[in-house]
């Protein structure tokens, strides 16, 4: 299952793509206007390495770990520890994406020193290569400690899911001239503040290509339309594994659920019958030694 080379690399490049180096921060600020940044959330190891072999420019270790990973109806819960403990796993998995990790509800807002603690948590012990955080022109200082610090931030503006309860819903923002107006100055704050790339979600695409063309850095889109300047998806959304609701703006690129709910409905079989494990499965009384792992 593994490369049994022990270097916990991905194996080879996929045909037709270029060898790649590990994607910085600085690199992707560069794609401002250029070829579109691909954007997914991974929250383990094995979901990283698959991912990051695959091409992503950027591997978000979202607070929606909370949704879709721990199956809480909010991302409010989510601790910095969790967000460490999952980035930690998604770091090692990826050679080549940039890895960014969520600073989840609370553990940015009371100050700038606590954003700047946090978001240094997230770096020493998380191994994530950049933090992003949600809010405008109201956590623009505490972006401008952590950037001053020397640890690169990407902004999110728009829908904050940090912020349900005070938006009233999970509802598209930026409806009608003051709200429009409110997204942009608060896209505009964190890259005055030094934000590296900004996420815009859920807003009309006119506002979203507006705030684009508006700002200096690359904004990243999720149901913002086409006009940004990379995109952003839940991984087990696009993977078509999530059972639930799947929102409007996600296409889902392959249906793994179904094809996990015929693999694991052959294993049932195959024990229940006694066709699994065959010989071939089975180690030898002796002769050299095997390995017994699956990460040989
Ligand atoms: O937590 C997350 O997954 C996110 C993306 C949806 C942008 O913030």
């Amino acid at each position: 299952m593994y490369a049994s080379d022990g270097s916990g690399g991905t194996g080879p490049v996929p045909k037709g793509q270029a060898a790649r180096t590990k994607v910085t921060a600085p690199a992707l600020r560069a794609r401002k206007g250029g070829e579109p940044l691909a954007m997914l959330t991974a929250y383990d190891f094995t979901m990283a390495r698959l991912l990051d072999r695959a091409g992503v420019d950027i591997l978000l270790v979202g607070d929606s770990l909370g949704m879709v990973f721990q199956g809480l109806d909010t991302t409010i819960p989510v601790t910095l520890d969790e967000i460490c403990y999952h980035s930690r796993a998604v770091a090692r998995g990826a050679e080549h994406a940039h890895v960014v990790a969520d600073m989840p509800f609370m553990s940015f807002q009371l100050s700038a020193t606590q954003a700047l603690e946090s978001a240094g948590k997230l770096v020493k012990e998380g191994m994530a290569e950049s933090v992003k955080l949600e809010g405008g022109s109201e956590v623009a200082e505490q972006v401008r400690r952590i950037v001053r610090a020397g640890i690169p931030v990407m902004g999110h503006v728009g829908l904050t899911p940090q912020s349900v309860h005070a938006m009233g819903g999970y509802k598209v923002q930026g409806k009608g001239p003051d709200a429009a107006a409110r997204v942009l100055a608060d896209a505009r704050a964190l890259d005055e503040a030094g934000a590296y790339a900004i996420v815009l979600e859920a807003v009309p695409p006119d506002l979203a290509a507006e705030v684009t063309a508006g700002v200096s850095v690359p904004t990243i889109g999720i149901g913002a339309g086409a006009g940004c300047d990379g995109q952003v998806l839940v991984c087990y959304d696009m993977l078509g594994m999530n059972l639930g609701h799947t929102p409007k703006f996600c296409k889902r690129f392959a249906e793994l659920g179904e094809r996990i709910d015929e693999a694991v409905h052959a294993y049932v079989r195959d024990v229940r019958e006694g066709a699994f494990p065959g010989r071939e499965h089975c180690y030898k009384p002796n002769g050299s030694a095997e390995v017994a792992s699956h990460r040989a």
